[in-house]
């Protein structure tokens, strides 16, 4: 519930690899906010370096596809200290991504007082509030499948809650 006061100004949605959940999140995201008239920057990052440069997972953009949302241009890169400077909100997919965002911002120095707050994506989410979007990487189908599923639902639970103000 940090986020109820204000709608954002920018929003970083945040996984491992930022080819399968993120790309698929920050084009939901856009869409949905577009959809409720809010003005907010969307981008998305991993918190690994394998991916950098590359184009989303094709399991990722075909199950995207099918559901409406295009992600094929994106181009994956990872999370970096300027972000917590750039973004008001950084979402993470899963506890593992949560915990490992909250040591970079361990990292940064305390006199630095206007960051990005940190939370976990399903946290507004009247359904799945409090659980992990799953790695669907070495996944089936169906978990991409499920992917955007819980997706669609905590982008939502997010753009209500700043809606309703
Ligand atoms: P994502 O999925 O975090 O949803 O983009 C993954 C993509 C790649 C890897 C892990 C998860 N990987 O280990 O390379």
């Amino acid at each position: 519930m940090i986020m109820k006061t204000c709608t954002p100004s920018s929003v970083l949605l945040v996984c491992l690899g930022n080819i399968c959940r993120s790309p698929t999140a920050e084009e939901i995201f856009r869409q949905q906010a577009a959809i409720a008239g809010l003005s907010i920057k969307v981008d998305s990052a991993g918190t690994g370096d394998w991916h950098i440069g590359h184009a989303p997972d094709e399991r990722a953009q075909r199950h995207a596809k099918a559901h409406g949302y295009k992600i094929n241009k994106l181009i994956a890169r990872q999370v970096n200290e300027n972000d917590f400077r750039n973004f008001d909100l950084i979402l993470a997919m899963d506890a593992q991504n949560l915990a490992d965002l909250q040591a970079i911002e361990n990292d940064l120095a305390d006199t630095e007082n206007n960051r990005a707050k940190l939370a976990l994506f399903s946290e507004e989410d009247p359904t799945y509030g409090g659980d992990d979007v799953p790695d669907p990487y070495k996944g089936g189908e169906d978990v991409f499948e499920e992917v955007i599923e819980r997706i669609e639902s905590s982008a939502r639970a997010w753009i209500e809650s700043w809606k309703a103000r």
